[in-house]
């Protein structure tokens, strides 16, 4: 575990990140009422351009450039929508929850997935049956990013492992593959909205993943070696210690 004064530097930096995304929240909810009703107003207007021009036979073309259109303000309200659920308010309808009944629901919706993609899912979940206060709905957003983000780095198929312990008075969830791991110069900006390297990837799931944690009490960290893989760890705050394993 970190010792005292690593402890105290990282509640000063998530104190500073909350600060800053309170104030982007305020901005943000402005800005999103005055561009989601307008886009759906497009939007609508769109459909029913659609439907008019799908009487006359020798309006294909004009056709074609609507469901372009549409195409690309169905991509702008996606976009809309990422920003949105990383850097709008965050309202926590938490509960004290089993945390491995969460894990164990994810990792059952998510097992298909890694039937696909050739991967090997493992859970490794402690009898000591830690209950933390968690918004599932979040909670299973948050350890989704994670899960996604392993997959991606295990493109010709591998391991991932999902363990929960307890370590003091917080709860463990380890998340880890056995992918391309990830690079120092990547590292240090893994948690930064926005970066990415992937083709298509918004670069806001490990941002999102922090925030919804952190808004939590809990603090998200990161190892990794390159060709070998990469571990991520989410801890929890426990409602009350639970036997220790
Ligand atoms: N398990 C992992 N192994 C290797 N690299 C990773 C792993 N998880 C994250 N990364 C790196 O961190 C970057 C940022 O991840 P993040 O989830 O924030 O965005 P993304 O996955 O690129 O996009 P999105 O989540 O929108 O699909 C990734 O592009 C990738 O380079
Ligand atoms: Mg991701």
């Amino acid at each position: 575990m970190a010792g005292v004064a690593a402890l105290r530097r990282r509640e000063r930096e998530r104190l500073a990140r909350q600060q800053e995304l309170a104030r982007l929240g305020e901005l943000t909810a402005g800005l999103a009422h005055e561009l989601k009703n307008p886009l759906s107003t497009i939007k609508l207007n769109l459909q029913l351009l659609h439907e008019d021009l799908a009487k006359f036979p020798a309006a294909e073309a004009s056709l074609a450039r609507v469901g372009t259109v549409r195409k690309e303000v169905d991509r702008l309200s996606a976009t809309l929508d990422d920003f949105l659920r990383f850097a709008g308010r965050i309202e926590l309808n938490a509960a004290p929850v089993e945390l491995n009944g969460q894990v164990r629901d994810l990792i059952d919706f998510f097992y298909p997935q890694t039937q696909t993609a050739g991967v090997r899912l493992y859970a490794s979940l402690t009898a000591a049956n830690p209950i933390c206060r968690l918004d599932a709905n979040l909670f299973k957003q948050a350890l989704l990013n994670l899960m996604l983000n392993a997959l991606a780095a295990m493109p010709t198929g591998g391991e991932l492992i999902i363990r929960t312990h307890v370590a003091g008075a917080y709860a463990l969830v380890d998340v880890s593959d056995t992918g391309t791991g990830i690079a120092p110069e990547v590292k240090t900006r893994l948690f930064e909205a926005y970066f990415t390297t992937k083709k298509g990837g918004t670069g806001l799931g490990l941002a999102t993943t922090r925030r919804i944690i952190e808004e939590h009490g809990g603090h998200i960290s990161v190892t990794s070696e390159p060709r070998r893989g990469t571990n991520f760890r989410l801890e929890l705050p426990l409602v009350r210690p639970a036997a220790q394993t």
